[in-house]
């Protein structure tokens, strides 16, 4: 967990700041938890253990989170992707082995969850759909382990839990550990401002197929933040934290700041949930 003081103090100073730091994960993202919550849970039940493909839609970071899962564990892994998601994410996909099927940019992950739910159906017993836009597998991982890692971190002192929703996973998981500790504690919920948006791994829940996985009774309030403000975030992050992160990370900091200015005193606890891609193809030769 990490303290912001310096983008605090700069918003006024009169609340504290701490952000999970979700890009220190194996794979760089939060989407380890989620990953390894749907596998794990699909090996306790018997499968993926007889050669059984493991499908699903990703926007990116779950794909590379099921790759690398996948090469360990020693199952096949397919994934749906939007054809506009990063290059850099595709490309450590393919590089641990996965094979990536580019879905249509304009149908968004909806798209991609509708030809991974369609291959899945069409090879029923050769595969294990992982259904993280379904799965309480993907909130669950939450529940059991970023929630209590902010409850502990934190030692309970905090006031609001901030968090993007992209399947709702993390925002639904944790926030009803929280809950469940201290029913004050306001969970707001991070959206893009806009259908069309650059805040990769977010959902702009109006204008998109609602995930299952997301509890909409556990958010107190829904944040908008444009892609403009979280950009300027970012940039400005590497200097004044000495922090790296993606604009999802950002937007999340963003809709932080204004809930910490609104309310002094506040002690506010989001997740920042990767860095930023690389632009080098990870399997080019180095130099
Ligand atoms: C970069 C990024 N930020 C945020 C999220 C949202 O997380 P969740 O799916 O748990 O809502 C994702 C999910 O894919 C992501 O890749």
């Amino acid at each position: 967990m990490l303290p912001l003081p310096r983008l605090a103090a700069e918003n006024g100073g009169r609340f504290e700041l701490r952000a999970k730091a979700e890009f220190r994960n194996p794979t760089g993202s939060v989407k380890d938890r989620t990953a390894w919550g749907i596998v794990s849970d699909a090996l306790a039940n018997g499968r993926l253990g007889d050669g059984e493909v493991l499908v699903d839609a990703s926007s990116g970071n779950t794909g590379v989170a099921y790759a690398m899962l996948g090469a360990r564990l020693g199952f096949p892994v397919r994934l749906y992707v939007p054809a506009t998601a990063h290059p850099d994410r595709i490309d450590r996909i393919r590089a641990l082995g996965a094979e990536t099927i580019l879905t249509d940019p304009a149908e968004g992950t909806d798209g991609a969850q509708r030809e991974a739910e369609q291959w899945a159906a069409r090879h029923p017993g050769r595969s294990v759909y992982g259904d993280q836009y379904g799965k309480p597998a993907n909130p669950l991982a939450h529940y059991r382990s970023t929630g209590p890692e902010i409850w502990t971190q934190t030692g309970g002192r905090l006031s609001h839990f901030v968090a993007g929703v992209g399947t709702g996973g993390t925002l639904s998981g944790a926030a009803r550990y929280l809950k469940e500790r201290n029913p004050a504690i306001r969970v707001i919920a991070v959206e893009p401002d806009r259908p069309l948006h650059g805040l990769e791994g977010l959902k702009h829940l109006p204008s998109v197929r609602r995930p299952e996985t997301y509890d909409a009774r556990i958010v107190d309030q829904t944040i908008r933040v444009s892609t403009e403000e979280a950009e300027l975030l970012r940039r400005h992050l590497g200097p004044l934290e000495g922090l790296l992160v993606g604009r999802s990370a950002a937007a999340a900091l963003v809709a932080s700041v204004r809930v910490g200015r609104a309310t002094p005193g506040a002690f506010v606890v989001t997740v920042l949930p990767d860095a930023p891609p690389d632009d080098r193809p990870v399997a080019a030769g180095g130099p």
